[in-house]
C-alpha cells in the first residue's frame, strides 16, 4: 500500500503551550487511520494544521508524496467540529448550494443515500437533531468526490443509536474506497472503525498500531474475576496468581479458555464468573496511568 499522506515533526506552539509536540505518521490510501486521545491532547490541532485551516508552527505535510497544493485542495472533503449552517434554508437547499461551489462534483443522489438524508431533505437547517445534522456535516465534505476525508470527533454528544448510525455512514465510506482521518476519544469508536491508530496525549503521539496490536503490545492479559462465594481452597494450586480483591478472586491470564478448562475440571460454579479482555481505554491507561474520559 502506498502512503496517501505523511506528516513529519508537526508542531503547534501557543504562548506558554505547546499544543502540538513534534506528531509525525503516515497513512495508507483507503485505510480509516484514528488519533484517539483524551479531551486538549492535541487532535483537533493536529489535523487542523494537516488540513491547512490552522498555520503550522513547524513540520511538513505532503499529500501523495507531494508537499500539499492545489490536488489536496481539491480532493479532500472535511467535515468540522461546529459548522454554522445557513439560517433559512432546508437540507436539500444546503447541499445543492454547497455542491454548486465544486467543480469536482459528487453524486447528490449517492451522498443522500449513504449519509442517510431522504427523509429530512426538506426540513429547516435549524430543525434538525443533533445526529441529522452531524450526518448533513459529513454530507457536506463528501460533495467533492473527495479521496481523504477529515472527520473531528464526529460522534461527540450523540446518543448511542445516533452514533451507531454514524459508525454504518462512515463504514459507507470506507467501503467506497476513501481514506478516512478521524479523531476520538471513545475508544469503543476508534476500536470499531479504525484501521490504525495512534494513540495522542500531551500533543505527543505516544504509540501506533492497529487496535489489535496495541492490545497485545501493552495488554496482552484478560482479566478473569470469579464470585467471592467460590471458597479460596477451592482455587489453590493453580498456575496463576490469585488476588483476592472486594469484587471477587481475581486472575490475569494470557488465554480464557485455559482458564476455564482448569475450572470446569474442579467442577467449580462458575456462574457469576466475569472475563474482562482488554481494550483501548486499557492501552491508555497503561501508558499514561489515567482514563481516556479523565
Ligand atoms: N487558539 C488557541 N490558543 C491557545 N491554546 C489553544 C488554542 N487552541 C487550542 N489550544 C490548547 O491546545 C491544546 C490542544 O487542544 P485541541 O487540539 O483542541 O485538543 P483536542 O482536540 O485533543 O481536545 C489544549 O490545551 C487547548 O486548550
Ligand atoms: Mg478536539
Amino acid at each position: 500500500m502506498s502512503s496517501i499522506l505523511e506528516v513529519r515533526d508537526l508542531v503547534k506552539q501557543y504562548p506558554g503551550l505547546r499544543a502540538v509536540d513534534g506528531v509525525s505518521f503516515s497513512i495508507d490510501a483507503g485505510v480509516c487511520f484514528g488519533l484517539l486521545g483524551p479531551n486538549g491532547a492535541g487532535k483537533t490541532t493536529t489535523i487542523e494544521m494537516i488540513e491547512n485551516t490552522l498555520d503550522l508552527t513547524s513540520g511538513e505535510v505532503f499529500y501523495k508524496g507531494q508537499p500539499r497544493g492545489q490536488k489536496f485542495r481539491e480532493e479532500v472533503g472535511i467535515q468540522f467540529q461546529s459548522t454554522q449552517l445557513l439560517q433559512y434554508l432546508t437540507v436539500e437547499e444546503t447541499l445543492k448550494t454547497f455542491h454548486r461551489l465544486y467543480t469536482r462534483q459528487a453524486s447528490l443522489q449517492q451522498i443522500i443515500e449513504t449519509c442517510q438524508l431522504s427523509d429530512i431533505l426538506k426540513r429547516d437547517n435549524r430543525k434538525i437533531s443533533g445526529g441529522q445534522k452531524q450526518r448533513l456535516l459529513l454530507a457536506l465534505a463528501l460533495l467533492n468526490e473527495p479521496e481523504l476525508i477529515f472527520l473531528d470527533e464526529p460522534t461527540t454528544g450523540m446518543d448511542p443509536q445516533a452514533r451507531r448510525n454514524l459508525w454504518d455512514i462512515v463504514q459507507a465510506i470506507k467501503n467506497l474506497g476513501k481514506t478516512v482521518i478521524l479523531t476520538t476519544h471513545y475508544m469503543d469508536e476508534a476500536q470499531i472503525l479504525c484501521d490504525q491508530i495512534s494513540v495522542m496525549d500531551k500533543g505527543k503521539i505516544l504509540t501506533s498500531g492497529t487496535p489489535k496490536e496495541l492490545i497485545q503490545r501493552y495488554c496482552p492479559h484478560v482479566t478473569i474475576q470469579l464470585p467471592l462465594s467460590l471458597p479460596a481452597e477451592t482455587l489453590q494450586n493453580l498456575p496463576w496468581t490469585i488476588e483476592t480483591t472486594p469484587g471477587g478472586h481475581e486472575l490475569h491470564a494470557k488465554d480464557a479458555r485455559e482458564v476455564l478448562k482448569v475450572l470446569m475440571e474442579r467442577d467449580l460454579d462458575l456462574s457469576d464468573i466475569s472475563i474482562h479482555s482488554p481494550n483501548l481505554e486499557d492501552v491508555f491507561l497503561v501508558l499514561t496511568g489515567r482514563s481516556l474520559r479523565e
